[in-house]
């Protein structure tokens, strides 16, 4: 990753951060370059990697992740689009969305686009649309929900007995059932599982992953050729808000599931992953203006200009999705001096909207910034946030030789702008 101190300096003397712009989000594309690498070499040949894109859907960043090899999961037809315009090809697209319609199907079987089926009426919608294209290259399967019970955050475990995703493979008699559907359709040669994001232990990603390797090598046995031919073990691999410190590694992860599915490290199954956060947060960055200072009782409160707009998970979720955030003064260096107890607080009308809350962190003053770490994925990027965010411009920072060059690759709009979208 680049110098946070160098990247900030640098966008102070490129007039990016003015008192016109209140906040910036920052990705590192150096440092996603070196990440996409680290997780390439940490699994084996057979892994087939692809970028959840819900973590940051910006279209220059899905150019960048395209360009260092990944491919793309995508969770709605707004991430397809963005997934195709950045120039990903079909084979190297999974479309995972559970509401996918009628036309979000046909569109992935007419264009080769591989799909994990959420449930059995999604099901029986394909049993009729096959018909229609029955040479499809789509590859095509279940994403099963193994029902392994929750991580720490029950609004990121997706394993759960009552689950919204997938098949549930533990009620009735449904195990039974899953393998009937694939002997009666040599068209499903996929298994999907995704058990949870933050907050999910690597050895409950890891049971679910053994069982759905379970469930195709039994199937495979009773085909004549290899019925099943690729496995998705999904994403979630947690990240370390609490310091700089990448942990767990993709290699702890990949070494963990070889231990216990060490099939899945031969050359019988394609493997795809689907990592969003581990790959995006920690390089990526938000660095925004303190507009004013004041003191309230034994608290002193510094007023930001990010708040639950860009941060919203923190804002609302806090004990769930803390973050770091460091102080800087107004000429982009970081401070040090007379610590005191302080809450960051955002720009938004609530009492909630706070990114830090009663921390140590030297005294902040009007104009001096704070940067909030490790926010690449699920904060600045979100898109279904953009008519909201008018003024947070996004920036690419990279070394073109030797010399930290920052980008624009999300234009800080302004609120005639937003009116206009909002108006059409
Ligand atoms: C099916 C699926 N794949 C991948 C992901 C990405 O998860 P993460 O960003 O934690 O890696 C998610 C997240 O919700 C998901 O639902």
């Amino acid at each position: 990753m680049n110098d946070k101190q160098a990247i900030l300096s640098q966008a102070i003397n490129d007039n990016i951060v003015t008192s016109e712009l209140d906040a910036i989000g920052v990705m590192d594309f150096d440092g996603l370059e070196s990440t996409v690498k680290n997780l390439q070499t940490s699994f084996s040949q057979n892994f087939h990697h692809t970028f959840a894109v819900k973590a940051n859907a910006l279209l220059s960043v899905l150019k960048k992740l395209e360009s260092c090899g990944m491919g793309a999961e995508v969770a709605s037809p707004g991430e397809l689009k963005l997934a195709l315009a950045a120039g990903f090809k079909v084979d190297k697209i999974i479309f995972d969305s559970p509401a996918k319609t009628i036309s979000d199907l046909r569109t992935c079987l007419k264009h080769d686009i591989s799909l994990n089926i959420d449930n059995m009426q999604e099901l029986a919608r394909l049993d009729q649309l096959i018909k229609e294209y029955p040479d499809t290259r789509s590859l095509i399967g279940f994403r099963v929900n193994p029902q392994i019970g929750s991580g720490q955050i029950s609004s990121t475990s997706t394993a759960t007995k009552t689950s919204k995703f997938g098949f549930p493979l533990g009620d009735d008699d449904n195990l039974q059932l899953l393998k009937t559907l694939y002997r009666e359709r040599p068209w499903l040669t996929t298994i999907h599982t995704h058990t949870g994001s933050q907050g999910c232990p690597l050895e409950l990603m890891v049971k679910g992953i053994k069982i759905i390797t379970d469930i195709a090598d039994e199937i495979n046995t009773c085909s004549d050729q290899q019925q099943i031919v690729r496995i998705d073990i999904g994403g979630g691999l947690p990240v370390n808000f609490s310091s700089d410190e990448v942990k767990p590694t993709f290699a702890e992860y990949a070494a963990l599931i070889k231990e216990h599915v060490p099939v899945l490290f031969t050359d019988k199954y394609q493997v795809k992953t689907e990592f969003g956060r581990a790959v995006a947060a920690k390089n990526g960055f938000i660095v925004t203006r303190v507009e004013y200072t004041k003191q309230a009782g034994d608290r002193h409160i510094a007023i930001t200009h990010a708040g639950a707009q860009i941060i919203t998970r923190t804002a609302f979720l806090p004990h769930y999705w803390p973050i770091r955030v460091t102080a800087y003064s107004s000429d982009g260096r970081q401070k040090t001096e007379d610590p005191v107890n302080t809450d960051v607080a955002g720009p938004c009308c609530f009492a909630a909207d706070l990114i830090a809350k009663d921390i140590t962190l030297p005294r902040l003053d009007q104009n001096d910034y704070v940067i909030a770490h490790d926010t690449g994925a699920y904060y600045f990027s979100n898109h279904f946030d953009y008519n909201s965010l008018p003024r947070v411009g996004v920036y690419a920072a990279e070394k073109n030789q030797g010399k930290l060059v920052l980008t624009c690759i999300r234009r800080a709009g302004s609120l005639e702008d937003v009116a206009r979208d909002m108006s059409q």
